[in-house]
């Protein structure tokens, strides 16, 4: 374990078993269908990278990105950086998104990408944090319900580091303060 994290929550087995049954499920439902990934950035990589994997139909795949969080607290304000480069009118989307906290982030995609008329417009998101909902957001697939805690790993970040260990671990308050 990284020296920083204080436990290790979701492991790298648990992580695998987990976007499997997933990619399987997705597989099934748009069965017959094209669909057109929406990766949020950066916090997305690994986790669509391994869910693609696992994805039986055929798919299209474009990146956003947003901006809404510095350090651990989240401003509420979101902003979109890097746009889509496809026209997502009349196309299957599933937002795939690395955590929902607040929803904020989420319910701003949900808004913004309605707009463009998809057919239809789902959630994937790789972990959910039910208990920080600010409001409500239809999550259609999760993989892993966790606590009220501030993880890293797997594609998420604190200030830009960790994002490359290969399991989710909460992080240490010493930790916190010496990379804030
Ligand atoms: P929301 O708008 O509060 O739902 O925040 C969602 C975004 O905040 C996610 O896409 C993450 O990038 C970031 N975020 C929320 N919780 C965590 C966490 O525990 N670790 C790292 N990033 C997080
Ligand atoms: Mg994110």
């Amino acid at each position: 374990m990284h020296k920083d994290l204080e436990e290790i929550i979701i492991s790298a087995p648990e992580l695998e078993a987990g976007i499997k049954k997933l990619g399987e499920r997705i597989s099934t439902d748009y069965k017959g269908r094209c669909v057109t990934f929406v990766g949020v950035l950066k916090g997305c990589v690994l986790f669509l990278s391994d869910l693609l994997k696992n994805i039986s139909i055929e798919t299209n795949v474009d990146f956003i990105m947003l901006s809404s969080y510095s350090g651990r607290q989240s401003t509420g304000v979101v902003r979109t950086i890097l746009d889509l480069k496809q026209n997502i009118e009349g196309r299957d989307v599933l937002i795939v998104e690395d955590v929902v906290d607040s929803g904020l982030t989420m319910s701003y995609m949900l808004k913004n990408l309605k707009t463009r008329r998809p057919r239809s417009l789902e959630i994937c998101t790789m972990l959910d944090k039910p208990s920080c909902r600010k409001t409500r957001v239809p999550i259609k697939y999760s993989g892993f319900v966790i606590p009220n805690k501030f993880v890293v790993g797997y594609g998420l970040d604190y200030n830009e580091l960790y994002r490359n260990l290969p399991y989710i671990g909460v992080l240490k308050k010493s930790a916190i303060k010496a990379k804030g």
